[in-house]
């Protein structure tokens, strides 16, 4: 069957990496991670020091820096300029700056530019926040991912706990709102659902059943 596109949008720790990343190994596809690269940016800016209100200076950075995204057994590494990055993106100073760097309209241009690269052959699962209303305006199917704050914030504890990683479920609770709020008020490319997005609210469903429901989603268009 012909390779299409998938985009999978949604607010912060909604599931969208854990769900994209198994349809797109039931696929054979390829899984990229949107936020990886806004994330990657904001590690070296906070590595150099960089006023992250500036967008010139971000943009001279992001200009000399390769941001890659490598196929792993555990998902996907992330690597600038050779160096693996894939863990320290994750640094909770990492995930409070996030949202500053990427409201920025030079960089999400560039950005963008790298993604429709990356997803020029179809074949590819894609998650973000403006992957269906910019990145793949055209992608076959466009899946936006719900669930409630409180879902959201125990879900990321859990899984903190589970990893031996100190975690605060309240603060976990401010900063997904927090996130939300910035990705969904900026000026470019805000957190939105696309008009031809289904929304999938996963307050109350597994991982499966998700994975489900998108799989069927993904068999009709073929
Ligand atoms: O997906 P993740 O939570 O890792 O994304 C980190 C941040 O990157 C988001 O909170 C958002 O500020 C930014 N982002 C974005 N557009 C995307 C993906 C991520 O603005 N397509």
């Amino acid at each position: 069957s012909k390779k299409i596109s998938i985009a999978i949008d949604g607010p912060a720790a909604a599931g969208k990496s854990t769900v994209a990343k198994i349809i797109a190994e039931k696929l054979s596809y390829i899984y990229i991670d949107t936020g990886a690269m806004y994330r990657a940016l904001t590690y070296k800016a906070i590595q150099e020091s960089l006023d992250l209100e500036c967008e010139e200076q971000l943009i001279n950075t992001l200009q000399i820096i390769e941001i890659e995204l490598k196929p792993s057994e555990n998902g996907q590494l992330v690597f600038i300029n050779q160096e693996n990055i894939t863990d320290k993106i994750r640094d909770q100073d990492v995930t409070s700056a996030v949202s500053i760097v990427a409201k920025h309209r030079k960089v999400r241009e560039e950005m963008v530019r790298r993604q429709q690269n990356f997803a020029k052959n179809g074949g590819v699962v894609m998650d973000g926040r403006d992957i269906g209303t910019h990145v793949i305006p055209h992608a076959e199917v466009k899946i936006f991912l719900l669930a409630s704050v409180d879902e959201r914030a125990l879900r990321r504890h859990e899984e903190n706990t589970a990893k031996g990683y100190n975690s605060n479920l309240e603060k976990l609770k401010e900063e997904i709102a927090l996130r939300d709020k910035l990705d969904s008020e900026r000026e470019v490319a805000p957190l939105k659902k696309a008009v031809d997005a289904i929304e999938i609210d996963t307050t109350s469903l597994s991982i499966q059943e998700v994975v489900s429901r998108i799989m069927e989603i993904v068999e009709g268009k073929n």
